[in-house]
């Protein structure tokens, strides 16, 4: 069972760095224009930033149709238009904004509601 699940730990990392490579070139051919990965100021909000506040699903559901969720994101207006990209680019590129920021908001928030149960 262990050398099973640590084969398939194996499979899931190759197919996620495969995703990341995937979305990287998706997202210089797409996003880049509008959007910096450096803390920079473009059109649209940095990723870095974006990683680090968004979870993975948020991100493939915002690139997909942004006009349906500028609202409940928090803006006031939507400017992004919708991309005609295929749903696995759509996947692979929400990989590699998420990937920018290996620590996620959420998860310092788990953590502190843990410790003050304690
Ligand atoms: C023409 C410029 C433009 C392009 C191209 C563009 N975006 Fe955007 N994006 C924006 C703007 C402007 C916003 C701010 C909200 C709005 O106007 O819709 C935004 C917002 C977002 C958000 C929401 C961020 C948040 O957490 O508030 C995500 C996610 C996003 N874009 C992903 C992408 C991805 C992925 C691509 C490429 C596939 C892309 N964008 C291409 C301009 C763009």
């Amino acid at each position: 069972m262990k050398v099973l699940s640590i084969l398939l730990g194996l499979m899931a990392s190759s197919a996620l760095f495969g995703n990341v490579e995937e979305g990287k070139k998706v997202f210089a051919a797409n996003c880049a224009i509008c959007h910096t990965t450096n803390g920079g100021r473009a059109m649209g909000p940095d990723m870095n930033l974006v990683a680090y506040t968004r979870h993975k699903e948020e991100i493939t559901a915002y690139a997909k149709d942004p006009s349906a969720h500028y609202k409940a994101f928090g803006y006031s207006a939507n400017a992004m238009p919708t991309l005609p990209l295929e749903d696995q680019e759509f996947k692979d590129v929400a990989d590699y904004i998420s990937s920018l920021q290996p620590f996620k908001k959420w998860m310092i928030k788990k953590k502190k509601t843990e410790t003050e149960k304690n």
